[in-house]
């Protein structure tokens, strides 16, 4: 039976990192997935995560199963990441929740949710989007729309053309939004957006889905949750889904969180049963390590403050690095205006290179970038940016 089954395509993003693991070119650079790079190149393993491990080592409790919606303690510490301390759904417990495995376990939770409790509801997505998006949904046998999100011409939000989208949705339709630092453009509605944008889905009777993968990586941890904190209104729904792979460079231990905000306690309580019995039929219940890192971390006042200064450090590199590009395919007389990459905000920068250029990058110069053009430039340091703006001039040019 399994004969006749075909290959499915490599992933668009993580399956070009295989391909950049197995090229032997020793040049070679690796500025696809979006995974944070310090100036020497290595994925750091934060000091706040080592000591939070030292901790619960020297204290270890229990490997018994976590409840289906996961570690009790962590979801209140990151609820209150994305909502804000003493925000009015915490505190009138508004909200359901459950630790997921990473951002990608909680996007599929909620898709499973809406293809059960809201069958009929369709998600509309920014085009263009993380590609794994689309994936997620139709997965669950939800069905996808897109809506305008790029002004390729200004670098810039399409608004106009957005809230147009908005308007023509149907009502009980569900629209899937960036948190922050836009996957793959880089481009975040201004705060005084945000609030058109929640205005516009509230009145059109849209449930808002925040993506909220990157908090810490714009502006800063609190700033980052203006975007999703806009769709916080009295009696207000909204789903988020959390992922601390890239601010707690915790990657592998998959780390993220679903948060439903329904318009009462009472409604919350249902929806958090109807989350569990979605989890409960798929990976039954979270893994521990992950969740115990964070949450000891947010809840100890030492560590916390370790952690908040080491996603500035990260930041602040990245925008570093963004200047640094500017400049540098400058100097190497790269026809073109590319002040807008200093503008885009987060690990991502749409650099607006054509799939034929991100496959000559690849082919003759060993320099891996996402099809769509989308650079990773916390992968750039001081060592390779400079033989990376050489390469963009050359396939420019
Ligand atoms: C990315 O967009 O590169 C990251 O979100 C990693 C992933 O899983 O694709």
């Amino acid at each position: 039976m399994l004969e006749r089954i075909e290959a499915a395509p490599k992933d668009a993003i993580l399956g070009l990192t295989e391909t950049f693991k197995a090229d032997p070119r020793p040049e070679k650079i690796n500025l696809s997935v979006g995974v944070y790079q310090d100036e020497s190149g290595r994925t750091p393993l934060l000091e706040c995560v080592k000591e939070a491990e030292r901790r619960l080592a020297a204290a270890p409790t229990t490997k018994s199963y976590l409840p289906i919606s996961g570690l009790g303690e962590y979801c209140a510490a990151v609820a209150e990441l994305a909502f804000g301390a003493g925000s009015q759904p915490l505190t009138s417990k508004r909200i359901a929740w459950a630790q997921t495995p990473g951002g990608t376990g909680a996007l599929r939770v909620a898709a499973d949710f809406l293809k059960a409790n809201l069958p009929g509801a369709a998600v509309w997505m920014s085009d263009p989007t993380w590609p794994n998006h689309p994936q997620i949904f139709a997965a669950a046998g939800v069905a996808t729309k897109t809506y305008p999100y790029f002004n390729a011409q200004d670098n810039a939000l399409d608004l106009e053309g957005m809230l147009g989208a908005v308007a023509r949705m149907q009502p009980g339709d569900v629209i899937l939004l960036h948190g922050c630092c836009h996957n793959p453009t880089g481009i975040d509605p201004s705060p005084d957006q945000w609030q058109q944008i929640a205005d516009a889905v509230y009145q059109r009777g849209v449930l808002p889905l925040l993506d909220f993968a990157y908090q810490g990586f714009a502006d800063g941890i609190a700033e980052d949750a203006a975007g999703l904190q806009a769709f916080v209104r009295p009696g207000a729904e909204m789903l988020a889904c959390s992922s601390f792979s890239k601010n707690f460079s915790l990657y592998r231990e998959r780390v993220g969180a679903l948060f439903a905000v329904a318009g009462s306690p009472e409604v919350a309580q249902r929806v958090q049963s109807q989350i569990e019995k979605t989890i409960r039929a798929n990976y039954s219940n979270p893994p521990g390590h992950g969740a115990e890192i964070v949450a000891m971390i947010l809840r100890n006042a030492d560590l916390r403050q370790q952690w908040e200064g080491e996603v500035a450090a990260m930041r602040s590199r990245i925008n570093g690095m963004r200047s640094e590009l500017v400049k540098a395919l400058k100097d190497h007389n790269v026809p073109g205006d590319y002040s807008f990459i200093a503008r885009q905000r987060g690990m991502f920068s749409f650099s607006g290179l054509t799939k034929a250029q991100v496959e000559r990058l690849r082919e003759e110069l060993a320099i891996y970038v996402v099809g769509s053009g989308r650079i990773n430039v916390a992968g750039l340091t001081p060592c390779n940016i400079d033989r990376v703006a050489a390469a963009i001039g050359k396939v420019v040019k």
